[in-house]
C-alpha cells in the first residue's frame, strides 16, 4: 500500500486528501504516470473509485500514449469534495424512493475547482445518456480537455445534469454499478484517436466502423493451422486481387451482421455492383 496525493485536489489548496493506491508492487505507479504532464489531451476523472482506472490506464496503448504526452490523465477523488464532518457524497432521494442519490454540491466543486471557467465537455457516464458511438468518439478526441463525471448509487441530483454536464453518455443499454467502466471505455476510444497514440500506424481509420463497415475477415500465420488454410488469393502476391477480394468480405460481412450500415456507408459504383452480387448470393439457400 503507499499513497499519492493529487496536488491540484482539495479545498482551494487548504486540504489535500490522499489517494490511496492498494496494489502490488508490480503495478505501483510513478508520479509521472500517474500524472503526466498535460500536452495534446487533458481528461479530468471525477469518480468515487479512482483505484479501478489504475490498471486499466496503465497498459498499452493508453500507457504509452501517456508516456508521449499524447494524453493526460487526472483522476479526482470526489469525496475530497464532500466537506461535512462525514465526508458524505449520498444521500435519500426527495420524495420517497429506494437506493441513495449522489449529491450536487461535492461534484459542483470539484468541477469548479478543478476545471474553473473553461468551457469544456462535461461528460455525465450514466444509462441515460446518448448512446456512445464511434462519431462521438471522434467529437470527443478533437477537444482539448474534457471532464468525465462518473455517477454511482441509483443515480446523482438532477441539478448536476441540469446545470453542470453539458452532455450525457451511455455504453449501452444495460445497466453497471457506476460510471467508472463507461469512462474506461469511452477514455480508451477517444485516447486512440489521438494524433500519434497508435504511432505510424493509419489503424484508427481503418478500423470497423471508423469507415461505417465492418471489417473482413483477416489472417495472420501461419497458412495452415489445425487443416485451415489461409484463403489462397491472401497469398497470392496480386495486390489487386487481394483489395477486391477484401472489399468484397467487408461488405459481405457488414451485410450479413449490420445491414443498416450499408445505407449510409460511402459506396463507389463497383461496390454497389458488388453488393448486389452479395444480396443474389445470400438469397441463395446453401447448395448441400
Ligand atoms: N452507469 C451505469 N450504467 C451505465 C451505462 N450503461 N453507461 C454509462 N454509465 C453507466
Amino acid at each position: 500500500m503507499r499513497t499519492e496525493y493529487c496536488d491540484t485536489c482539495g479545498n482551494g489548496g487548504q486540504r489535500s486528501t490522499p489517494f490511496e493506491i492498494s496494489a502490488g508492487e508490480e503495478h505501483q505507479l510513478n508520479d509521472s504516470q500517474l500524472y503526466a504532464r498535460i500536452n495534446e489531451m487533458r481528461i479530468d476523472v471525477f469518480t468515487l473509485f479512482p483505484t479501478m482506472f489504475l490498471g486499466p490506464l496503465q497498459e498499452s496503448i493508453l500507457k504509452r500514449a501517456q508516456e508521449r504526452g499524447a494524453l493526460t490523465l487526472l483522476l479526482h477523488q470526489i469525496r475530497d469534495y464532500a466537506f461535512d464532518r462525514h465526508q458524505m457524497t449520498d444521500d435519500v432521494p426527495y420524495g420517497g424512493g429506494h437506493g441513495m442519490l449522489m449529491k450536487p454540491e461535492p461534484i459542483f466543486r470539484a468541477i469548479r475547482t478543478i476545471v474553473g471557467p473553461e468551457q469544456i465537455p462535461i461528460v455525465l457516464l450514466s444509462p441515460q445518456g446518448r448512446t456512445f458511438n464511434q462519431e462521438i468518439a471522434q467529437e470527443l478526441a478533437s477537444e482539448p480537455r474534457l471532464a468525465l463525471i462518473c455517477g454511482h448509487y441509483e443515480g446523482v441530483d438532477e441539478r448536476v445534469r441540469r446545470h453542470l454536464v453539458t452532455q450525457e453518455l451511455s455504453i449501452g443499454d444495460y445497466v453497471l454499478t457506476g460510471g467508472e467502466l463507461a469512462a474506461m471505455v469511452v477514455i480508451d476510444a477517444i485516447a486512440r484517436l489521438i494524433p500519434g497514440v497508435l504511432g505510424a500506424s493509419d489503424g484508427a481509420q481503418a478500423d470497423s466502423h471508423a469507415l461505417g463497415m465492418l471489417e473482413g475477415p483477416q489472417y495472420t500465420r501461419p497458412a495452415t493451422y489445425a487443416g485451415w488454410d489461409v484463403p489462397g488469393v491472401l497469398r497470392s502476391g496480386n495486390h489487386a486481387a487481394v483489395a477486391r477480394w477484401q472489399r468484397r468480405m467487408a461488405l459481405r460481412r457488414t451485410l450479413e451482421r449490420r445491414p443498416e450500415l450499408i445505407e449510409d456507408a460511402d459506396l463507389s459504383p463497383e461496390d454497389l455492383a458488388l453488393i448486389a452480387e452479395l444480396e443474389q448470393e445470400l438469397s441463395e439457400p446453401d447448395e448441400a
